[in-house]
């Protein structure tokens, strides 16, 4: 263990034993969203697994809600070693890989049903490993949920989205998304969103149900359209050096508690979401806009062309899987 002693403080590892029950080592668990969520169910599950199966040999501090960082500087944080694992939106991912734009395009991974079969082709598989040669390794994939469109206003049709502000993930997709609907896309991290919508600085915003009621988007968004637009996705993501330098056996602990605990936020991410959408509506703050099979066709209808920008720089291969997990091939 002395090497890997060794190697951690040269990564900037925590070396903390009194603090967190005498482990030999201490990995950083940042995020930005509520424990309430997936993603913040999942992290406390790679914590409690990685300390019953690796105990004493290692242990998980988890900071949520971007006490740490925020996920735009995450990436450079495993790399320097502030933080040893992270959850980040795929979204965030593109300066590192365009792959990951495919999880972005609006009405393509229609349901998590799909995104899940997607994720599980071969084709998605091979995503984990998207950002090989910038030093980063994905564990595995977690989703976060479908998004939905909360604004100042009712947007029922795309033209009711026209000339407002919407804060989005600094994401190209994202940013032709909104530019589809004659709106204007506005880059901000997560943590700032609340504000911008409470100070009137953008007009709405997309998310799932989930971010949406625990970061308390709701009480300051009179309406949410409910169009099921895309999904937001994340994957346990480490820094490789980091990574090999733990001997196998350990190395292989903690990657099976990372799968479990992706596979255990996989699970609950459905009934999380369905019950804050519920929570939401029980509030009175917000009125929850269904569409009609009509009026869905419209947003389709302007956004769905968006895809043609970005289907090269994503490849064939990964489109091609992508549709047919998404039954459209
Ligand atoms: C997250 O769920 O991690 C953040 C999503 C967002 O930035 O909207």
């Amino acid at each position: 263990m002395r090497s890997l002693i060794g190697t951690a403080i040269i990564a900037g590892l925590v070396l903390c034993p009194a603090a967190v029950g005498a482990a030999e080592t201490v990995i950083r668990f940042s995020h930005v969203v509520s424990e309430e969520t997936p993603k913040g169910q999942a992290a406390l599950r790679f914590k409690q697994l990685v300390e019953q199966r690796l105990a004493g040999k290692v242990a998980v501090e988890v900071f949520p809600n971007g006490k740490l960082m925020d996920d735009e500087h995450v990436v450079r944080g495993l790399l320097d070693g502030t933080v040893q694992i992270a959850a980040p939106s795929l979204s965030l991912l593109e300066p590192y890989t365009k792959a990951y734009q495919v999880f972005d395009l609006p009405f393509l991974l229609g349901s998590t049903e799909a995104v899940e079969r997607f994720e599980k082709s071969a084709a998605g598989e091979q995503l984990l490993s998207a950002m090989h040669g910038q030093g980063i390794e994905g564990l595995c994939f977690l989703h976060g949920g479908m998004k939905q469109l909360s604004a100042d206003t009712p947007l029922r049709l795309p033209q009711d989205a026209k000339g407002k502000t919407f804060r989005i993930q600094p994401s190209s997709v994202l940013v032709a998304q909104f530019e589809a609907l004659s709106a204007v896309p506005v880059k901000a991290p997560f943590t700032k969103v609340l504000h911008m919508l409470q100070s009137k600085g953008v007009n709405g915003q997309e998310n799932t149900w989930s971010n949406i009621y625990s970061q308390e988007f709701y009480q300051a968004q009179p309406f949410i359209t409910e169009t099921n637009h895309g999904s937001l996705e994340y994957a346990f993501i480490v820094a490789r050096d980091f990574w090999n330098a733990f001997p196998e056996d350990v190395r292989a602990g903690l990657t099976s508690a990372a799968s479990e605990a992706c596979a255990y936020g996989n699970s609950i991410a459905a009934d999380l979401n369905a019950g804050d959408r519920r929570k939401i509506i029980q509030s009175g703050y917000t009125q929850v806009i269904e569409l009609t099979p009509q009026q869905r066709a419209a947003w389709v209808a302007v956004m769905k062309p968006v895809w043609s920008q970005f289907e090269g720089d994503i490849g064939k291969d990964i489109m091609e899987a992508a549709l047919a997990a998404a039954g459209a091939s």
